[in-house]
């Protein structure tokens, strides 16, 4: 573990991380943590998990949560996601209008903010650089074809969309089309973003594509994929649906349609 990520108190190394838990759960038991202080520190902790999973190098990257009253909280540009603080934290109306923070937002907002306009159900964004997942996007390769029944189930489709230069309104254009019936999409010579209800679930699902990705590269590698046909693709319909149904009340409000085109999908097998 680096220095940075330790201190020493009267002799005892302590992690950072352990700390910031201890000093949470006294502001909780005394009543002092608002829902805000939760947010800031749990951008600090997915974008800990990002960098610590390789899905981002060097200050690639950046996390946003949905607040009250059409507040977003997202991650200052220009920092690793490995080490940032709760205090380093942005705050932006839906427009991008900074409000609170001593840092300038993520050059990436705008495409954050285009995501909680275009959904209502959507309170987390995490944009990341995931090797495989990219390599993918860099190749011009969505990740479509329904080769694995998780993640027919959990993910859908995950579409490509068209290049753009970072940080630009074209960028946030070309993934428009896309938000609506998706949960990630590969942005094209440049990474993934994937997007949900809370925090935990947009960073879960960053992890699902480059998994995926990995699945679907070896599987070239070791053969010819094979795709699911129609009938297998109802019946895990079916499936999710009940699964959708076993899971806790916010789980069922959120079940996003599976994304294939039943008709669309060319019969492989
Ligand atoms: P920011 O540091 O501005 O969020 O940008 C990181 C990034 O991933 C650019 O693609």
């Amino acid at each position: 573990m680096g220095h940075w990520k330790e201190i020493v108190l009267r002799g005892a190394v302590i992690p950072i991380q352990q700390l910031a838990m201890f000093r949470e759960q006294v502001a909780v038991l005394r009543g002092t943590f608002s829902n805000e202080d939760r947010m800031r520190h749990e951008l600090v902790r997915f974008g800990g998990m990002l960098h610590e999973n390789g899905f981002v190098a060097a200050t690639d990257g950046n996390l946003s949560v949905r607040l009250d009253d059409g507040r977003v909280m997202i991650t200052p540009t220009g920092f690793s996601k490995g080490m940032m603080d709760a205090k380093d934290m942005v705050v932006v109306d839906l427009a991008g209008k900074k409000l609170k923070g001593s840092h300038n937002a993520s050059s990436e907002a705008e495409m954050h903010l285009a995501i909680y306009q275009e959904r209502r159900d959507v309170n987390a964004v995490v944009h990341a650089h995931p090797c495989t997942a990219t390599a993918f996007a860099c190749s011009g390769i969505a990740l479509e074809e329904p080769i694995c029944a998780e993640v027919v189930m959990t993910l859908g489709k995950i579409p490509l969309a068209p290049y753009a230069t970072t940080g630009t309104p074209e960028l946030t254009t070309n993934i428009r089309p896309f938000i609506r019936d998706h949960q990630a999409i590969l942005l094209a010579n440049h990474g993934v973003v994937t997007y949900a209800e809370d925090l935990l679930s947009a960073y879960l699902k960053m992890e699902a594509v480059e998994h995926f990705a990995k699945v679907t590269l070896a599987a070239r590698q070791v053969g010819a994929p094979q795709v699911l046909n129609d009938m297998q693709l109802e019946a895990l319909e079916l499936a999710r649906q009940r699964y959708v149904n076993r899971r806790p009340a916010k789980g069922a409000q959120t079940a996003v349609p599976l994304g294939f085109s039943l008709s669309q999908l060319a019969r492989r097998n």
